[in-house]
């Protein structure tokens, strides 16, 4: 038995948890949240700091809400968790229900995993079993393009940036994917037949180990928050159409009304023939994530057999339960003209950041604002700068970026954007 002796919690966190990308230790320090309500962190010492960042893109409605609190108590009373191999049960089939009508048609096969890089582990098997069932073996590759972040395991780490993503350490374990130039010239480019010509290319020289293209539709989300047309999304998957290949959309980030559409590819007008879906999918509630595909591929991969993954919490009725009435809250509620109401302040006040030393591009779309600078930033004293101002932005690398609950008012709103503004003016002393 090991024994610790940790002078208080704040040593033991620092001493013995593992936190998201961060070495352990001893010198990582997290600020301790006791309780979260609206748009708001209730940090041990007593702060209250705004949140910037909806955890991640999860927490659309804000923290602690009253009708999500509500759903998972009554399904906490009746059914917390059970196999989902061999039973089923109304949340994962309500929720079902949701998914397949919301999203863009042709998409009616729905599978739950636990996260997000999961879901993107499971499209990655489905496209694999697809083309065996189709007797194409040799395809074992996925088109992607640079700058992509899919997720943390194998799978999902294939597709993410090779150089400047997160993960170049485990290159030579990966899958050999193909990785391409993405697009530069933003959501309002019109002509981008000359971006589309990489993806042209990668189709042409791998056309027979090509099993599809995998996408961040329109918003590249960890990799550097970037936008890029809707008219090259269409393109791609027109590419991948005529070439006879899967289009996989990794909406994890995007699903869930953050990009101005309930789900990205509506910007395009295409149905993929697989999608990811995560984070927002809860309320930030839970994790879960779906990977919804065609009964094309469904039935070509079982007319050969099972699809070959099913993780323990498969389906977690708390989760599903949670999800739904989630998916509810946002349709009932005026998230189009909250998020419209979002973009128009953030370009109003983020963009006063333009021009500004060190500034390389301010961008907006939806309820995402970026700041991306030249130079990256230093977290040993950007972050404390923020939570000195009340506010929880969490930048990486040379972005700064605001991504808050839908449910966010004006005043806070404005908040943060004052504090990345004050950030901008005093940049030099926050950056690396
Ligand atoms: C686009 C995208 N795909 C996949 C993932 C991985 O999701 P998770 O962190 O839930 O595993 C993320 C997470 O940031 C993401 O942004």
């Amino acid at each position: 038995m090991s024994t610790i002796e940790p002078e208080n919690d704040f040593m033991l966190d620092q001493h013995h948890i593992w936190h998201p990308y961060a070495p352990l230790n001893g010198q990582y320090t997290s600020y301790h949240v006791t309780s979260t309500q609206g748009v708001h962190l209730h940090l041990n010492n007593g702060q209250v700091l705004i949140d910037g960042m909806a955890s991640w893109w999860c927490a659309i409605h804000g923290y602690n809400h009253p009708r999500l609190n509500q759903a998972i108590t009554q399904q906490i009373k009746t059914l917390s968790h059970v196999m989902f191999g061999g039973l089923t049960h109304t949340p994962a089939i309500e929720l079902a229900k949701k998914l397949i009508h919301l999203t863009p048609e042709g998409l009616n096969q729905v599978f739950f995993a636990d996260s997000g890089s999961v879901a993107i582990e499971v499209a990655i098997k489905m496209a694999v079993q697809y083309w065996q069932a189709k007797q194409q073996p040799n395809r074992t590759k996925l088109l992607t393009i640079r700058k992509g972040y899919h997720g943390d395991t194998f799978g999902a780490m294939s597709v993410c940036d090779p150089e400047t993503g997160m993960h170049h350490q485990f290159n030579d374990l990966l899958m050999k994917n193909i990785h391409v130039d993405g697009p530069t010239s933003g959501f309002d480019a019109t002509d981008v037949a000359h971006e589309l010509r990489p993806l042209e290319q990668a189709l042409h020289h791998h056309a027979d180990e090509l099993m599809g293209i995998i996408l961040e539709p329109i918003v590249q989300g960890a990799g550097g928050m970037n936008f890029y047309s809707p008219h090259y999304l269409k393109g791609a998957h027109e590419l991948a159409k005529s070439a006879g290949i899967l289009f996989i959309a990794d909406e994890i980030a995007t699903g869930f009304g953050r990009t101005g559409k309930l789900f990205a590819c509506e910007h395009a007008k295409i149905t993929p023939d697989i999608l990811c879906l995560g984070k927002a999918l809860t309320g930030g509630y839970m994790t879960l994530a779906a990977t919804l595909c065609t009964q094309n591929i469904s039935h070509t991969i079982s007319e050969k057999g099972a699809l070959m993954h099913g993780p323990t919490f498969m389906g977690n009725p708390l989760a599903c339960r949670v999800a739904s009435d989630s998916i509810d809250l946002l349709l009932e509620s005026h998230w189009e003209q909250n998020i419209r109401n979002i973009e128009a302040r953030m370009l109003k006040k983020l963009t006063m950041c333009q021009n500004k030393p060190y500034v390389r591009s301010v961008r907006i779309l939806g309820a995402i604002g970026v700041v991306e600078l030249t130079r990256p930033v230093n977290m040993n004293t950007i972050q404390p700068y923020f939570v000195s101002k009340n506010v929880w932005i969490r930048p990486f690398g040379c972005l700064i970026y605001l991504m808050p609950p839908y449910t966010i008012e004006m005043k806070a709103l404005d908040i943060l954007c004052s504090a990345v503004y004050d950030a901008v003016n005093e940049i030099e002393r926050l950056l690396l």
